[in-house]
């Protein structure tokens, strides 16, 4: 590990009467940011001579203190910046640079009445920013409550600045379709809030390390003004804790182009190193399951004669797994608790008990012999302390039976969360309040335990956790393909071309692509299916990262078509290396990833409802190397309405110096393996 610290130099000064301004730039110099503390502590973002971020307010305020904000001076700062390279045992690369400039700056008041101080660490990186609150035990504040986070982020023009968004504090979580409107139009919006201005440098707005604290929303007030808005306690309180604490980083990835948001390792770099030691039992794959049937009405959750989750069927379903080399069969519905509406059934679900014709230790003595784990699942439908009481004895069942991976679920509508309180009192919490935040993380850090890894469905929002938290391996928290079989509408042809720029900054999404069948209702039924071709299912494998991928459909739907199922085979799940080729946020993307541990290439292009052709320049391949690209793609009348299946799949010898052609159909894609010869 290569690793440079260079220090510092301190500034002390006690708080002064002259409005102070301090800058600092990242490391290619393209970001400077200044602090000021005149009226109140700002802060506002140059990027290549252009304002990013106008001045902007810092600061917090106390249920029983004076706030962080008006009278505070600053009184001193520190600077130092780093350039390491650091390895994540899994990702979308094995090397990340860590390349930055920190500002730590101290603000302080000379009003007597309560609390006095607080820091704001400041960390710019070639691509974006970093800051975060850092406060001190001092007199006046040891329990903390926070009641109001003054960050604003002050955007210039706008009404001339488009933004790509969904609406925060809604029943459906982050469950929406995007919003493409100017930023004067939205109100209130979760993060990652990714927007483009007038010059094209894009920009998205985002918060890492969300660890005992509530999230950050974004509240527009005034035109161009988004303020922080933190998700609030049933109380209404809406963080509480003790000092010293620290706010999450609030981030803003900063590009000249949209593409190069894609390449940005700033939420990862900062979050803190891994805390659980070896991880080798974390295990990236690729896995089928019992589990689009019950979202399309051939099977159900529930005992009965459509019950998905049988002894039989699993073992179906793992001989299917081993003949095609997939690691796992995820199952759903094998535990007491579904039966009826299992939306409103989070006070019923047993997570040990099986239905009667569901034989744990019979299915996973079972993928033991074939070399496939069984995947878990919980489904709390949102009632977490049902769910708490009984982790412990779950998550040991699970290990005792080789289960490595668990999908958790809390299926409940925002602000619908129950908790049962240390009085007994039943509260109603939010996905993304401070107590959801930290009950996300002990389900994570308990399952560590048992050398499980978790993949949350209705999650919280991912904020880089999996550096710190391995074994959080991926989450939903977007719309996923299931809205394609039930929901209303079903995504639109432009979703995935946007979720790159927004949803996947955060994070890995278990988004649970490949659907061959596009016309279980029929292929005259627009209304449910996936709008897209089927070439561009198998893009999706490459575009959206996750660690673990699903193969979403039926067995049957790819015994029909073992051609186009040998890409979803191919395709690995954890990278060497991944690079963003090209891209504009609901238009199309292109993205190219190496292998971890082997010398092939992937790609994976996809458009919105335009067809359009791509060329591909395939210089990210070896110049040393010639490679055998295995191409899917859009057949020449593919359409995604009435003529989604027809693809071409060709072979042809290529090396670093040639370029493919891609036409890419309405709501089409193409997925190429290149084979190093
Ligand atoms: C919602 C999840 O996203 C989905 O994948 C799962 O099948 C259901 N909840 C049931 O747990
Ligand atoms: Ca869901």
């Amino acid at each position: 590990m290569k690793k440079i610290m260079l220090s510092l130099i301190v500034l002390l000064s006690s708080p002064t009467l002259f409005a102070q301004t301090l800058k600092v730039s990242s490391p290619d110099g393209k970001i400077v940011l200044s602090v000021n503390d005149d009226k109140n502590p700002n802060y506002a973002i140059n990027f290549i001579g252009e304002s990013i971020i106008k001045p902007s307010r810092l600061g917090l305020a106390f249920k029983n203190t004076i706030a962080f904000s008006d009278g505070f001076t600053i009184s001193a700062h520190q600077e130092k910046s780093a350039n390491e390279i650091w390895q994540l045992p899994w990702g979308e690369r094995k090397d990340v640079t860590d390349h930055h400039h920190e500002l730590l700056v101290t603000f302080a008041t000379n009003n007597n009445n309560g609390a006095k101080t607080f820091n704001v660490r400041f960390r710019l990186f070639n691509d974006g920013v970093g800051f975060r609150y850092e406060v001190p035990k001092q007199n006046g504040l040891d329990q903390v409550e926070i009641i109001n986070e003054f960050t604003e982020f002050t955007l210039n023009n706008p009404k001339k600045s488009t933004a790509w968004w969904i609406p925060a504090r809604g029943w459906n979580r982050y469950e929406y379709i995007y919003n493409t409107t100017d930023v004067a139009s939205v109100d209130r919006a979760h993060t990652p809030f990714t927007f483009k201005l007038d010059s094209n440098t894009h920009i998205s707005i985002h918060e890492a390390a969300l660890v005992d604290y509530a999230a950050m929303t974004l509240n527009q007030k005034r035109p161009g003004v988004l303020k922080a808005d933190l998700t609030p306690w049933s109380d209404g309180i809406l963080v509480k804790t003790k000092t010293d604490f620290k706010s999450p980083w609030r981030t803003i990835q900063i590009s000249k182009d949209a593409v190069g948001l894609l390449n940005s390792d700033l939420i990862l770099n900062l979050n803190e190193p891994n805390k659980l030691g070896d991880v080798s039992w974390v295990e990236p794959a690729k896995y089928v399951g019992i589990w689009w049937g019950m979202h399309i009405n051939a099977n159900t959750w529930g005992s009965g004669e459509k019950h998905g989750a049988t002894t039989s069927e699993t073992m179906r379903y793992i001989d299917f797994a081993a003949e095609h080399g997939f690691a796992g069969v995820l199952v759903e519905g094998w535990n007491v608790g579904w039966d009826g509406d299992w939306f409103f059934n989070g006070d019923v679900f047993n997570f040990s008990k099986a239905y009667d014709d569901f034989d744990i230790a019979a299915v996973s003595a079972y993928g033991k012999k074939k070399g496939v784990r069984l995947i878990g699942h919980h489904e709390t439908s949102g009632n977490v302390t049902n769910y708490r009481n009984q982790m412990s004895d779950a998550y040991a069942l699970y290990e005792k039976h080789g289960v490595r991976q668990v999908k958790t679920g809390y299926v409940a509508d925002g602000g619908d969360i129950k908790r049962i309180d240390e009085k007994g009192i039943i509260r109603k919490e939010w996905h993304d309040s401070q107590f959801m935040v930290s009950e996300y993380l002990h389900s994570v850090t308990e399952a560590a335990k048992h050398k499980i890894s978790i993949n949350t469905h209705e999650p919280i929002k991912d904020t880089g956790l999996r550096r710190t938290y391995p074994n959080w391996i991926s989450r939903e928290g977007a719309r996923g393909q299931e809205f394609n079989a039930w929901g209303t509408p079903p995504n639109p042809p432009e979703h995935t071309t946007i979720l790159p720029f927004t949803r996947m900054l955060a994070g890995p999404m278990d988004f649970t692509p490949g659907i061959f069948d596009m016309s279980f209702n029929g292929l005259g039924d627009k209304s449910n299916r996936p709008q897209t071709t089927l070439a561009k299912q198998l893009a999706l494998y490459v575009v959206l990262y996750s660690p673990i991928q699903m193969a979403a459909d039926l067995p049957k739907n790819y015994q029909a078509n073992l051609a186009a199922f040998q890409f979803i085979k191919d395709v690995p799940t954890n990278w060497q290396e991944s690079k963003a080729i090209a891209g504009e946020v609901g238009d199309y993307v292109v993205f190219a990833r190496q292998e971890r541990g082997g010398d092939d290439w992937f790609v994976g292009a996809l458009t919105d409802e335009k067809a359009r052709t791509l060329t591909l320049k395939l210089d990210f391949l070896d110049k040393n190397k010639r490679y055998q690209a295995q191409i899917y793609r859009d057949g020449k009348n593919a359409e995604w309405i009435n003529n989604p299946y027809e693809m071409i799949i060709e072979n042809k010898q290529v090396t670093a110096n040639d370029e493919l052609v891609l036409p890419l159909a309405t709501s089409g894609g193409a997925a190429i393996r290149f084979k190093a010869l």
